[in-house]
């Protein structure tokens, strides 16, 4: 791979909260050494704990503001979609030029995103989305949605026992034994994965469920009891073997298979998800009022409107004496290791796309088809042209 002549950008993250940056000084000092040039705005590696001088070391250009930094770069990188800067007075689409280069999550279906995705085509910008990433096993190093998810459902579990009054593993002390907690992870995808392993390095009983036989025997592989969710493969497995969503009557019948489970739980994980989808309701008002106090549901599912009927996006809510989290970006809460996989997966992406300093898109490519959102003033993503058209 070459950066040769190659000029990339990095603008400090601007969304409330965001702490990751979209890459280290490991990554610029590897773009730098095959040829290009790095622009850094000052302050951006600042709350992933990657210092100024750190990125200048590793052969970075500091600028002072977003604006500079725009404005220097053929190639942007960033990881949350752009939005206003209150700090330049300007929308950061506004500080963009014709036939620059974007490598962010822009969530472009996402109908809050649709006017930023118009003024990208309209500005001429080629913009590159990473949530839109095939999930095949040679783009599997660029995978950055599947890095976050990995991430999200270590730390979910983390937060929720952090949150929990009682030990999670058995602790065997003078004055007695104390019993492990039981963790009930819905949805074993990526996320899930994660979850039950960390549940499990922390000495819980874990149970996972899952409508994809694949996703149940990882499941049963890492240690978990598995919950049969009654859910027959033909309802639940579509093309390629991914989940399918569920009509209505099988919801029903799946929510009932879990009560059970739910109810005995100190802590459950939702992290059930349809790509593209509104995430199923699987754990009901009713199922949370019989769960024990002091109990912790972590809903991972919340940007997608959550698994759990009474969760609320951003907000600790005790209902019924459980605590309810719907943190919304819990891979921030992790915000160096998130941004060492962020790197990694966008430095292996460029290196797939940059030719002698050019960034070359071939369109019978699956991994560029999938992922290019905008192009010579135009969306051409069509999960997003879907969306607009059914708004
Ligand atoms: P994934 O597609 O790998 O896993 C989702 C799993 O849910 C699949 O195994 C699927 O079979 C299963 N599933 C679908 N419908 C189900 C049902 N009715 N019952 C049981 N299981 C069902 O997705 P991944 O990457 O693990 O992400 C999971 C969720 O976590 C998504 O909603 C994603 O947006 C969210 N997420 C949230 C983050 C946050 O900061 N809050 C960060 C990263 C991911």
């Amino acid at each position: 791979m070459s950066f040769r002549g190659l000029t990339v950008g990095i603008p400090k993250e601007i969304l409330a909260g965001e702490r990751r940056v979209a890459t280290t000084p490991e990554f610029v000092s590897k773009m730098v050494s095959e040829g290009g040039k790095v622009f850094v705005e000052k302050g951006a590696g600042e709350c992933s704990f990657f210092s100024d001088e750190e990125y200048r070391a590793a052969g970075a250009e500091l600028l002072a503001s977003s604006e500079e930094v725009f404005a220097k770069s053929k190639l942007i990188l960033k990881v949350k979609e752009p939005r206003f800067s209150e700090k330049a007075g300007k929308h950061e689409v506004d500080m963009m030029q014709e036939g620059q280069y974007l490598v962010s999550f822009l969530h472009p279906a996402s109908p809050a995103n649709h006017e930023m995705v118009r003024k990208l085509a309209a500005k001429g910008v080629v913009a590159i989305t990473l949530d839109s990433i095939p999930r095949i096993s040679r783009a599997q190093t660029m995978d950055a949605l599947t890095s976050m998810s990995t991430a999200a459902g270590y730390k979910a579990v983390l937060m929720a026992a952090n949150m929990l009054p009682a030990f999670v593993p058995m602790i065997s002390s003078a004055v007695g034994t104390s019993q492990p907690a039981n963790v009930v992870v819905i949805g074993t995808g990526v996320a899930g994965l994660q979850s039950l392993a960390t549940a499990k390095r922390l000495g819980a009983i874990v149970y996972g469920a899952d409508i994809r036989p694949d996703a149940r025997e990882q499941a049963k592989s890492l240690g978990a009891k598995i919950i049969d969710v009654q859910v027959p493969a033909e309802v639940s497995v579509g093309k390629g073997g991914y989940a399918m969503k569920l009509p209505e009557k099988w919801l029903v019948k799946e929510r009932q298979s879990l009560r059970e489970s739910v109810i005995m739980a100190d802590i459950v994980i939702l992290t059930a998800l349809i790509p593209g989808k509104v995430a199923p309701v699987l754990v009901t008002e009713d199922m949370v009022k019989s769960m024990k106090t002091g109990s912790v549901i972590v809903d991972v599912a919340i940007d997608q409107g959550g698994n759990c009927e009474i969760s609320e996006a951003e907000r600790l809510v005790t209902k019924y004496g459980v605590n309810i989290d719907g943190t919304l970006n819990i891979p921030s809460m992790l915000p160096r290791s998130s941004t060492w996989m962020f790197a990694s997966n966008v430095y292996n992406l460029l290196g797939y796309l940059i030719k002698d300093g050019r960034v070359v898109l071939n369109m019978d490519d699956e991994i560029i088809s999938s992922s290019l959102v905008t192009k010579d003033g135009k969306i051409i993503h069509s999960g997003t042209l879907e969306a607009m058209e059914t708004k």
